[in-house]
């Protein structure tokens, strides 16, 4: 049996990116917003979602450590790299890539919040939401999905950030066990299955 499939398409994906950009202008009404990019992950779902706008907007980035040694969340969230400009009077988005538990990004909206911005809305490619513990809403989801994920920014351990599709990974475990599992995965075809 295979260890991952994959979830969500290029094209499923393209699409979905376009419609969020839509969701997006038309909630700040056409006002230029600062889209803050929470790194590593979000990186390739940013430079999709920027070029989907039809109107200007800024691009900046953060990068907070989330987790303590990967077994799940410490509460313990330090920013390693804060944003270049000061945040008043700009409407924010905060683009992740996923909220699975949402303490990272309660954080990082709890800091963003004292800066005294116009509005902070939150993208995330995939939400997560029956996983949620702290207390905090998408704004803009993506998709929803309760599996593990990697692909279009998504890493497990560092690896497969580039594949251009989302895929489930069946069992962790054994992907912990051999984590070059899913090369193959790289050589799907190129636009994913299109479900
Ligand atoms: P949380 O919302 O504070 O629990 O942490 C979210 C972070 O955990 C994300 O930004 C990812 O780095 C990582 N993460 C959570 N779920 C997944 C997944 O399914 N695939 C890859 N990374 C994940
Ligand atoms: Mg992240």
């Amino acid at each position: 049996m295979s260890l991952a499939e994959i979830v969500y398409s290029q094209d499923q994906i393209a699409r979905r990116v376009e419609e969020l950009a839509k969701q997006i202008e038309e909630d700040l009404g056409g006002e230029r917003p600062l889209l803050i990019s929470v790194l590593k992950g979000s990186v390739i779902f940013l430079s999709d979602l920027v070029r989907a706008l039809q109107i200007d907007a800024d691009i900046d980035f953060m990068s907070i450590t989330s987790y303590s040694g990967g077994t799940g969340p410490s509460g313990v969230v330090r920013i390693v790299k804060d944003l270049e400009d000061p945040l008043e009077g700009r409407h924010a988005v905060v683009v992740e890539d996923i909220v699975d538990t949402g303490f990272s990004l309660s954080y990082l909206l709890r800091t963003l919040g004292t800066r005294n911005p116009k509005s902070i809305k939150v993208c995330a490619l995939v939400d997560k939401r029956v996983r949620r513990i702290a207390d905090l809403e998408v704004d803009f989801a993506g998709f929803t999905s309760d599996d593990f994920l990697v692909g279009y920014g998504l890493d497990f351990q560092g690896r497969y950030r580039n594949l251009p599709y989302l895929a489930a990974v069946s069992d962790i475990a054994a992907l912990a066990a051999r984590p070059d599992a899913l090369d193959s995965l790289f050589q799907a075809s190129p636009g994913g299955a299109d479900k």
